[in-house]
């Protein structure tokens, strides 16, 4: 490992001494993905990058997504996440961007909505209020290595239903227990947007997932990060969870989004892997 790092607490890394904006050869490259994949979550100070360079980072992890949840406005490659419009002004509540921001505010992973959802995500701090507006990290695969192998073994098979229907999408159900398809690491798959347990009855259901995923949220097991414009956070859907603070809504707060898509789902083996 070549890249200089300083770890962060409870997970996560800080990286040091690296221009993200200039092409990393293909090695670091190689580097920097298995950093994410292992760490969860990069950060790196990028002051001056542009949506291109945001882009043109993102491209080398993999293909981007396209997203019409700024409003339908389908911005090519980079989703602007934020609560005032192009002129300045502060969006109106019904706004469909405002009806995402407030969404955002529970814990998720990205693009779950999709039959193969986002791989990894790219938030970059554009403009930022002066208090709140934080995200807040927590880790799916340390809360699966926390469970015990009682636990564990009740949970293989079963598939969460998550629900965008809000956001006029039809529900689509994923396995709680994946393995990560890059370091085959199992790890839990939660969302606070998927309520339910596929064939279980919905208190059941309801009371097992959101015991789960007040296990993997406690506070000593999340990760806050306050931004300062410039900010670039990397982390991998796979294995992290997300939300946002909220803040005062009338002061501005935006982020650029590059969202990388993932590969085909991979359900985790139930044997096979005692040491994890
Ligand atoms: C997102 C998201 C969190 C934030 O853009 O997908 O969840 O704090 N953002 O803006
Ligand atoms: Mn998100």
């Amino acid at each position: 490992m070549t890249l200089r790092v300083r770890p962060m607490a409870p997970f996560g890394v800080e990286l040091l001494g690296v221009d993200l904006r200039r092409d990393l050869p293909a090695s670091r490259l190689g580097e920097l993905r298995r950093l994410i994949v292992e760490e969860g979550l990069v950060l790196a100070r990028e002051p001056s990058m542009t949506p291109e360079e945001q882009c043109r980072l993102g491209t080398r992890f993999g293909q981007i997504e396209t997203l019409s949840l700024d409003g339908g406005r389908r911005s090519p490659g980079v989703l602007i996440v934020s609560n005032v419009a192009d002129d300045g002004s502060v969006l109106g509540a019904s706004d469909a961007r405002m009806r995402t921001l407030a969404l955002n505010k529970r814990w998720h992973t990205d693009s779950s909505f999709r039959e193969i959802p986002a791989a990894f995500s790219l938030l970059r701090a554009v403009r930022v209020p002066d208090t709140g507006g934080d995200t807040f990290f927590a880790s799916l695969r340390r809360a699966w290595d926390a469970l015990t192998p009682e636990a564990r073994t009740a949970l293989y098979g079963l598939r969460a239903v998550h629900d965008y229907t809000d956001m006029g999408l039809p529900l689509i159900a994923h396995p709680i227990v994946r393995a990560h398809p890059e370091s085959g690491r199992p790890g839990l798959f939660l969302s606070d947007h998927a309520p339910t347990i596929e064939g279980e009855t919905e208190s059941r259901g309801r009371a097992l997932l959101k015991r789960l995923l007040a296990g993997c949220t406690r506070e000593t097991e999340v990760y806050r990060h306050t931004w300062s414009a410039g900010d670039l956070v990397l982390w991998d859907n796979r294995s992290m969870l997300h939300r946002a603070q909220g803040f005062d809504e009338q002061s501005a707060r935006t982020m650029h989004h590059v969202r990388i898509a993932g590969t085909e789902p991979v359900i985790a083996a139930t044997s096979g892997h005692p040491t994890w």
